[in-house]
């Protein structure tokens, strides 16, 4: 006969017995923190719905990169917030771009410090889509030219490496854009550039502090096209695949609190390192809550955090990373 219930409580009975048979632990190699830059001299302009997060003009980066490095944190996601914007996003591949030059910067700082680069148009464009758009007026429904915004998106991504990013990582889920991209890259000399693909990205309420951060709002119609519907599970499966397919190096789940199934889902069906994005609203709430009171801020995270690697996921892109690089020292 055997009771299994008192086998658990047995393992629990010691700090030591815990620690021994702890399935999962977050540590500061599993982080990515993001990092917004734009231009101007002395711009530290931190974004209202998320406390502790700014927009950093490039001569703040050198201190906020030092700071990062001594943290022990080894990779950042680089977002631009340039000051032109056109219908074909065109500062995003402009070699003097404000992410191009950030990460020139950065690599020669900090040239073991991972410079992850997000490759997309929307913070570059002037209607805020993540592509070359056709907007029909009588339905405000915005669609995205599929084939020129891959030959843009592309342009973005080798001069993001030639500038000298470690990781692309694309996040305008067109068809075809890992494929795109990678022979981009491939033909360019860059076939040592991992990409890191946003392969599961839901159309979600969550972005919504972020693109005030990015000021990257669509200025009409909504990423319902191009972006998932929060009620599909199996579409999820068949986006990973196809890029798994396309040559994706590691596949991303965003957002991550509300789609831990879906981390699940693909750790079992892909070998391929799975990326958990824990964004802005994600952040945004658990800050305004702390700030009230309410909850016990670094508790509610370490579990979050714990949460993510249980479901699945290998790293986790948050802006907590700092935080947790502290509370983890
Ligand atoms: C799009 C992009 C988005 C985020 C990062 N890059 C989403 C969007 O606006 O559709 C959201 C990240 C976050 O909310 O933290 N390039």
């Amino acid at each position: 006969m055997s009771f299994p219930l008192i086998r658990g409580r047995r393992l629990r009975t010691s700090h030591a017995l815990r620690n021994l048979v702890r399935e999962h632990t977050v540590t500061v190699n599993d982080l990515i923190y993001p990092i917004f830059v734009t231009h101007g001299t002395g711009v530290k302009e931190e974004i209202g719905s998320m406390p502790g997060v700014y927009h950093l003009s490039l001569d703040l980066l050198e201190e906020e990169i030092r700071e990062v490095v001594s943290l022990g944190l080894q990779a950042i996601l680089l977002f631009g917030v340039p000051h032109e914007k056109d219908a074909h996003g065109s500062s995003a591949y402009d070699p003097n771009g404000i992410v191009q030059e950030a990460t020139r910067r950065i690599k020669a700082m900090a040239p073991e410090l991972l410079v992850v680069a997000d490759t997309c148009l929307c913070q570059f464009t002037d209607h805020g889509h993540c592509g070359v758009v056709h907007y029909d007026e009588k339905k405000n429904r915005a669609d995205v030219l599929n084939d020129p915004s891959l030959e843009l998106l592309t342009k973005t991504a080798v001069s993001q490496a030639e500038a000298g990013a470690d990781i692309i990582a694309p996040s305008n889920m067109m068809d075809g854009f890992v494929h795109a991209i990678r022979q981009g890259l491939d033909q360019a000399g860059f076939e040592h550039v991992p990409i890191m693909s946003y392969s599961v990205k839901y159309a979600s309420a969550f972005y919504g502090p972020f693109r005030e951060a990015a000021h990257s709002a669509p200025q009409f119609g909504d990423r319902k096209t191009y972006q998932m519907d929060p009620a599909n599970a199996r579409e999820a499966m068949r986006e990973a695949r196809g890029d798994v397919a396309e040559g994706a190096d590691m596949l991303m789940v965003k957002p991550a609190l509300a789609y831990m199934d879906i981390i699940r889902s693909l750790r079992n069906s892909f070998d391929l390192p799975i990326v958990a994005y824990n964004v802005s609203a994600e952040y945004s709430m658990v800050k305004a809550a702390a700030q009230q009171g309410w909850i016990d801020e670094k508790s509610i995270v370490l579990e979050t955090m714990v949460g993510f690697k249980r479901a699945g996921a290998d790293m986790i892109i948050t802006y907590f990373a700092k935080d947790l690089a502290r509370w983890l020292k």
